[in-house]
């Protein structure tokens, strides 16, 4: 835990999300705080939760929409609040949004809708931060308000210095990965996990989709179950290969089978690793640090090569 700044936090939580909000032509507005405003909060969390809720307001506002976020002190709490002019959600669907994994009905304007991650994450990591986060709607179509509260430090303390302060990563930085699986809840386990390790991850629940994503999102590495319901995982890869965006892109086999029969049609399909289900998240972790793959033979996995 370390002293953060939230207008900091918030600030760059914005420019993480700048592009979308730009092509989203959204006008966001940052208002307060009237001092410098500052928590006791794991800097990393804190900015994926700050995160979470903005890029919920970009997602579920419809082009040229209106984002307000307001900083301010109230006692001994700091509040944040994300103001939105989109979607609004349902009166009885609001008590349950915190859940994992629960989404309101895919429909016209949801097509963007993740997995139903976003939320439950914040509420575990306020809970972990002595906050809290509650959401308000007057109902579909009339926007939403998501407040966070957290107990902030007395008047006039300084940020802490982060860098100088901050964990020491297991990786080398945040990377974005695609995990493809049809079996949905290895798929969200695992997308729930590396997220909280601090990366970017999408999911797929088939090939078809796996391609299309990858063709937008570019991940750095690629977690491909072999069986999938549409094209299996080895044409998977080749697709992958087959585009020059996906060159640098780690590719790892997620396989009921390790003989070498399996490694070599691995390795022919273009994956540069090949693990045996159900592969140990530390076993993933590590090959996502790894990431340019070092090609080394001492990896958890079987270095194809
Ligand atoms: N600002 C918002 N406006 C309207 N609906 C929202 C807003 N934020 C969240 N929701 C609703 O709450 C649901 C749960 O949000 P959550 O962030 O947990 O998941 P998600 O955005 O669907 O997926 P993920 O965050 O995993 O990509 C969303 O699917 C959406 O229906
Ligand atoms: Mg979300």
């Amino acid at each position: 835990m370390v002293r953060v700044d939230i207008a900091d936090v918030v600030q760059r939580a914005l420019d993480s999300l700048r592009s979308e909000i730009d092509t989203r032509k959204h006008d966001v507005v940052v208002e307060g705080p009237e001092n410098d405003l500052i928590v006791n909060a794991d800097a990393m969390r804190f900015e994926q939760v700050v995160t979470n809720l903005l890029s919920n307001a970009v997602k579920y506002t419809p082009p040229d929409g209106r984002i307000a976020v307001k900083i301010e002190r109230r006692g001994q709490e700091a509040v944040l609040t994300v103001v939105d002019n989109g979607l609004g959600m349902d009166r009885e669907f609001i008590p349950t949004i915190f859940t994992l994994f629960v989404q309101a009905e895919r429909s016209l304007d949801r097509h963007t809708a993740g997995l139903g991650l976003g939320l439950a994450l914040v509420s575990k990591l306020v809970e972990l931060h002595h906050g809290k986060i509650e959401a308000f709607s007057e109902g579909l179509g009339k926007g939403s308000r998501f407040v966070l509260t957290l107990p902030a430090l007395p008047p006039g303390t300084p940020a802490g210095n982060l860098a100088a302060t901050e964990a020491p990563k297991p990786t080398a930085g945040p990377r974005k990965v695609l995990v493809v699986d049809d079996n949905v809840d290895a798929a969200e386990s695992t997308e729930m996990c590396l997220r909280l390790d601090g990366h970017d991850v999408k999911t797929a629940l088939d090939g078809a989709s796996a391609i299309r994503i990858a063709s937008e999102f570019k991940p750095d590495i690629a977690f491909i179950d072999i069986g999938l319901p549409d094209i299996d995982g080895y044409e998977v890869a080749r697709r992958l290969r087959a585009s020059p965006d996906h060159m640098y892109a780690t590719l790892v086999a997620l396989s009921g089978y390790g003989q070498e029969e399996h490694i070599s049609r691995s390795k022919e399909a273009g994956f540069d690793f090949h693990l045996v289900k159900p592969a140990d998240l530390s076993q993933i972790e590590f090959l996502i640090a790894a990431h340019p793959p070092a090609r080394l033979s001492n990896t958890p996995g079987t270095n194809t090569d």
